[in-house]
């Protein structure tokens, strides 16, 4: 059975003491959470250390939201994967369409990124996901299935274990416009099965596939009721504790 997963992306918000004192309120209201969906924040670099021991005891996770694509040495600005595990971090997002489209994230590097994460014993929520103008064109399953193999096909089965998917239609992204549940559906059976081509049926029904873009509490549940939809990465609404909680009890 794959895993139910509730992640929030915090960007780049909040101070260090808004963001422990959110990681404790998340952290105090997660047992109202149904036992089978798993919790994961992920924070600003300089807050892990700090919500590490806020949260621990609790059944939330801790993810940074980017890693450096080199083990050490000069590289100023960048963080290390050994530095992420070091703090208490689990995971890592890569490949955000925000880092796409800004920090000129390419699939070669995230090839690298998941492999330095993996290799440190970090799991990896992968982004896929199209924009408006791919969107529009009719290319969107194109978009995410390539982004798909141009990553993960070079990982193995057993990699797959420690990987989930965000599915996250660039276009949906903090504008209030929700893909549908049917068109994230769509998206999801199809990034399923892409999965399946390479790796087989099992790993594909193991694989835990997130929507995100405009995720709430109020939509929340349909989009969850959807059978390839496991779970959500959550951005704004990840900033209040009590949203948060809500969406994960939309299960
Ligand atoms: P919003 O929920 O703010 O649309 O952001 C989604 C997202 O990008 C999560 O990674």
């Amino acid at each position: 059975m794959r895993k139910k997963i509730v992640a929030g992306n915090w960007k780049m918000n909040t101070t260090v003491q808004e963001g422990v004192s959110l990681a404790e309120a998340v952290a105090a209201k997660s047992a109202q959470t149904p036992e089978n969906v798993g919790l994961i924040i992920a924070t600003p670099f300089t807050h892990l250390a700090c919500v590490a021991p806020v949260i621990k005891g609790s059944k939330v996770q801790l993810s940074a939201q980017n890693c450096a694509d080199h083990t050490s040495g000069a590289y100023t600005g960048e963080v290390s994967v050994d530095m992420l595990k070091s703090v208490g971090c689990q995971w890592t997002i890569l490949g955000h369409s925000e880092r796409r489209q800004y920090y000129a994230e390419t699939d070669e590097k995230l090839v690298v990124k998941t492999r330095l994460a993996l290799e440190a014993g970090l799991g990896v929520i992968l982004c896929v996901g199209e924009n408006l103008e791919q969107r529009e064109a009719g290319k969107h399953f194109d978009v995410v299935k390539e982004q798909i193999e141009n990553v993960l096909f070079n990982f193995t089965a057993e990699d797959m274990k420690n990987i989930i998917v965000a599915y996250e239609p660039v276009w949906a992204i903090g504008t209030g416009k929700t893909a549908t549940a049917d068109q994230a559906e769509e998206i999801h059976a199809c990034i399923r099965k892409v999965l399946a081509g390479k790796f087989g049926e099992q790993v594909a029904e193991d694989t835990t596939i997130l929507y995100g873009g405009s995720c709430k509490p109020s939509n929340a549940h349909e989009l969850f009721a959807q059978k390839d939809i496991d779970g959500g990465l959550i951005g704004g609404a990840s900033l209040k504790a009590d949203d948060f909680i809500a969406i994960a009890q939309a299960y």
